[in-house]
């Protein structure tokens, strides 16, 4: 093989690695766009519970109304076996919520429980929205606490 050659040879390994990257486990990225959407709403009622968006109870509401049906989406399909963060990369799900998928599967269920409260008092009043907010904000740590790595 000449030089040139060689350079070719080079050139083509490079370009035929790069989709092995992009052919990353796509329900990873899924579940983190679902995180997202938890935050992106969860942002507004948590803003109004410390005082940082004025309390408005219809923008409350919608936000608890969205986080009811995001919490609702069949999770089945968005944690395969081999997406943790020890085997596959950019992802923070530590290995743990596939040695005890019953308790992280209870973490979820008590986050929907939290969210269906907070969706029946969001627009009830600052007081009832505090309340219900804490209550989601403990479910959403109590998960990241054992099943989420600080950085990826
Ligand atoms: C049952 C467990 C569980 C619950 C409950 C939970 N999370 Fe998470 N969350 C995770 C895991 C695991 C990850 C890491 C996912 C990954 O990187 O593949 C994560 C990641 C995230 C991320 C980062 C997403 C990204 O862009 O990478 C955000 C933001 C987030 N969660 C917000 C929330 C909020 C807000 C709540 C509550 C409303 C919540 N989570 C409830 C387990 C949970």
């Amino acid at each position: 093989m000449n030089f040139k050659t060689f350079l070719g040879t080079l050139a083509l390994t490079t370009a035929l690695a790069i989709p092995a990257i992009a052919d990353e486990d796509p329900a990873i990225a899924a579940r983190q766009g679902q995180f997202k959407l938890f935050s992106h709403n969860f942002g507004v009622v948590g803003g109004m519970a410390q005082g940082r968006i004025d309390y408005d109870a219809a923008m409350a509401q919608t936000a608890a109304d969205n986080l009811f049906h995001l919490t609702r989406v069949n999770q089945t399909r968005l944690w395969p076996e081999g997406t943790d963060a020890q085997s596959a990369e950019r992802t923070r799900a530590l290995p743990a919520i596939w040695d005890d998928l019953d308790d992280f599967v209870a973490k979820f269920a008590a986050l929907q429980g939290a969210v269906e409260n907070l969706q029946s008092v969001a627009g009830s009043g600052l007081d009832e929205l505090r309340a219900g907010v804490g209550q989601v904000g403990q479910a959403c740590q109590a998960c990241h606490e054992v099943y989420r790595a600080e950085s990826s």
